[in-house]
């Protein structure tokens, strides 16, 4: 059952009902609210203020929604390997995205002490801007402890090692996951407190990454930090080619997970300073686009179709050997990254030497590890792609177009992958329902 798909970020925005007024608008009711549909508000004036993607549907929202442009990516473990625990987490963050993503208040722990709440709601008359939670599930949720052995998604396992991976225990695997997406920050960061206010006794963070995506001004594809348009390829939200490469429905699958997907997230660091140092025209061979207009080395426009045969007047492929299209073309997968800057913790120059001398005190490392305590060393700049793809057979998909990167993508020369995970992203729940309600925890 893989269900129709729906593009629930751009379905009409006109005004339709909403479930609370907790903008202190005027709500005008002008048809049902469908799974997945944005939602609006109108204020008195009639102006459209409030946006709202549907938590409900035949699968989660947040995949099949165009990206919007601000994320964050959490993964927490459990805190006990028990399966009470994992079920009491689920339903407290379903409880808590559902509210969220309505525009509503979060609901308060039922033991929270009189007065006290366990959330400040920094999101007050803020508007959701299409905020969408989707949560997922990391391999060892279906190991032995957990009884889920006969339930585990078929290809749910770690991934396999790559050549120049240079991970980060620290930024790999977790048990269990939400992405948050929404077009204002502010809402981003609230909502990561509220899922991270039920989780004391069920949940330790393990790690979080924070991207950002800008659509240009044309809607069209947005840019990645190489400053190349990155989605060009990607199937059509809605189109039966998305439908066939995102939503589980072989018949190997186990039933329950009949409407989900996987994600693969990998964080990618881009030495944008030694791109920068690169021309264009070699910039353009390495990917095998033009950075200017996305269009691919064989074409002039950007929905031209890529031409791997095509030759230059010397007998050249147009688009070399080791060029990041070539070595990936038509590996079908829904590539929903985002980038990040985390920045520099200090900056190296001379006259700095001295203020950093006393804004970051004398400090040893553990033995055999580098100085990475924030992002990137002491004074590196981390920025690059939280690369997210979703997609229903990782060994077709990731893990065949990785293996052909890592072995002889040019590319390689200046990105580091140096985060990994993989989660089941169970199917869309109806209301009342907790997340992942086929696994009957
Ligand atoms: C920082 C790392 C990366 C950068 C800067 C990057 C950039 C790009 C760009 C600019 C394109 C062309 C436009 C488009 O079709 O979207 C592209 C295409 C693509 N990339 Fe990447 N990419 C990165 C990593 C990866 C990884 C890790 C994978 C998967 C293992 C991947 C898979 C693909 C695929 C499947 C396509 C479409 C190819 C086609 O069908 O023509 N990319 N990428």
């Amino acid at each position: 059952m893989s269900g129709a798909t729906t593009d629930r970020s751009n379905q009409s925005e006109s005004p339709r009902v909403s479930r609370r007024g907790l903008f202190g608008s005027a709500l005008v009711a002008a048809g049902a609210a469908t799974a997945g549909a944005v939602a609006g508000r109108v204020t008195a004036s009639g102006e459209n203020t409030s946006r709202t993607v549907d938590f409900h549907g035949a699968q989660q929202a947040g995949i099949a929604t165009t990206a919007q442009s601000h994320a964050l990516f959490l993964s927490c473990d459990l805190a006990r390997r028990d399966r009470g625990v994992l079920r009491d987490l689920l339903a407290a963050w379903t409880e808590t995205a559902v509210a969220l993503t309505a525009g509503d208040r979060v609901p308060d722990k039922p033991d929270s002490a009189p007065g006290f709440s366990d959330h400040t709601d920094f999101a007050t008359g803020l508007d959701p801007a299409r905020l969408t939670i989707t949560f997922g599930l990391g391999p060892s949720v279906f190991d032995e402890w957990s009884g889920l052995t006969d339930r585990r998604p078929r290809h749910l396992a770690t991934l396999p090692e790559f050549t120049g991976d240079q991970l980060r225990p620290g930024w790999t695997g977790g048990d269990i996951m939400a992405q948050i997406c929404s077009d204002d920050p502010q809402i981003v960061s609230h909502a990561f407190r509220a899922l991270r206010a039920r989780m004391p006794g069920l949940g330790n963070l393990r790690w979080t990454q924070h991207g950002f995506l800008s659509r240009p001004v044309d809607g069209g594809t947005p840019r990645n930090m190489f400053g190349h348009k990155d989605g060009t390829a990607n199937p059509r939200i809605g189109s039966a080619a998305f439908d066939e490469a995102v939503w589980v429905n072989a018949p190997e699958e186990p039933e329950w997970f009949h409407g989900g997907t996987y994600l693969v997230f990998r964080k990618i660091r881009m030495s944008t300073a030694e791109w920068d140092q690169l021309s264009r025209p070699e910039q353009d061979r390495i990917i095998g686009r033009r950075r200017d207009d996305g269009s691919p080395l064989n074409g002039t426009a950007e929905t031209d179709p890529v031409d791997l045969d095509a030759r230059a007047a010397n007998g050249e492929p147009v688009i070399p050997a080791d060029a990041h299209v070539r070595l990936v073309h038509g590996i079908p997968m829904l590539r929903r990254g985002y980038s990040y800057d985390y920045g520099t913790l200090v900056a190296t120059s001379a006259s700095q030497a001295e203020a950093n001398a006393e804004s970051v005190p004398e400090h040893t490392h553990p033995a055999g590890t580098e100085p990475d305590h924030t992002h990137s060393g002491h004074a590196q700049l981390d920025a690059g792609l939280l690369f997210a793809a979703y997609m229903n057979n990782p060994p077709e998909q990731f893990v065949k177009a990785q293996r052909l990167l890592s072995g002889s993508d040019r590319l390689n020369t200046v990105v580091q992958h140096t985060g990994s995970a993989i989660f089941a992203m169970p199917p869309g729940i109806a209301v009342g329902q907790p997340i992942g309600v086929g696994l009957g925890l």
